[in-house]
């Protein structure tokens, strides 16, 4: 049975046992409302670590001002059960007062310049440092061998990565593919928000990315001119996208002509629901 833990001298405690039997350790961070996605994390956790701690916490720190941190969907019950059946070890649920006890105003920030102001960054203003500086309070609580995200959050998770060299974390960062529905709609908690018309358009955001990714591959045209396609096609969907972006995928900076390891990542809106999605691409190369 998973254990619920909320108090960090608990959770401290547990991680030092396994620590002295040299258990191999994963972390799992989430905010909850898990679904298949989610459930995949824990299943690469398992077969890369002996024990799993998954981490489920709804962190205020990354919500930017008149966003959805109240609305945010709370299944904590739900949750538990299908962390339990999927053989995870510890289920953390701390408070807020527990991860931040002097409020968030005065709160230290970790932030990963570059990464953190682009794409998400620059519609959602501080939520790379919220994302940030919880990863890392959670990365010193547990220090775990290894943590696994999801590629769903593509930029997140390369700010994660930044993070993580930079102040050498010792914790090896895995990613998983992003779970999709069979129309191709990522999954996400916030497909929740979505009307039962608004669902039926959601998954051209993914065949958005796909065309643009197959024009990629198959011919050479500008950057630009994929972007505005790409944009065009979610703007007759229904969308009102804030981005549909061609970038470098170790970097998220503009491709040079040269450059053929690519992502193309887009974050659009559907009524009041925003959606973002990535696919890798490799550029065509005339031989
Ligand atoms: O991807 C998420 O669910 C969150 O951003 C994370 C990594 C759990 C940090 O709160």
């Amino acid at each position: 049975m998973i254990a619920r833990v909320a108090r960090i001298a608990e959770l401290k405690e547990i991680v030092k046992a396994w620590r002295d039997q040299t258990q191999r350790i994963a972390l799992v961070p989430t905010m909850g409302n898990l679904h298949r996605g989610h459930l995949a994390l824990v299943e690469r956790a398992r077969r890369l670590a002996s024990r799993t701690v998954v981490t489920l916490f709804v962190n205020p720190m990354q919500f930017v001002a008149g966003e959805d941190l109240d609305r945010y969907p709370r299944t904590f019950e739900q949750d538990r059960a299908l962390l339990d059946a999927a053989g995870a070890d510890v289920l953390f649920v701390p408070e807020v007062a527990t991860l931040y006890p002097n409020g968030l105003d005065r709160h230290t920030e970790v932030r990963v310049p570059g990464l953190d102001t682009l794409l998400c960054g620059a519609f959602r203003p501080g939520h790379f440092t919220g994302v940030a500086t919880v990863v890392t309070k959670l990365l010193n609580l547990v220090r775990p061998d290894l943590a696994v995200f999801g590629e769903k959050d593509y930029q997140q998770l390369l700010v994660i990565k930044r993070m993580v060299a930079d102040l050498w974390f010792e914790a090896e960062i895995h990613a998983v593919e992003t779970a999709r529905a069979p129309n191709g709609l990522a999954l996400s908690s916030r497909n929740a928000y979505l009307t039962e018309a608004e669902r039926a358009i959601a998954w051209r955001l993914y065949a958005a990315l796909c065309e643009a990714r197959d024009t990629l591959t198959r011919a050479a045209p500008s950057f630009q001119s994929i972007e505005r396609r790409g944009r065009a096609r979610l703007e007759e969907a229904g969308f009102q996208a804030d981005y549909f972006a061609v970038r470098r995928a170790s970097d998220l900076m503009e491709p040079a002509p040269e450059d053929s390891d690519l992502r193309i990542l887009a974050a659009a809106w559907l009524g009041k629901t925003r959606l973002i999605d990535n696919l890798a691409a490799r550029k065509f190369v005339e031989r």
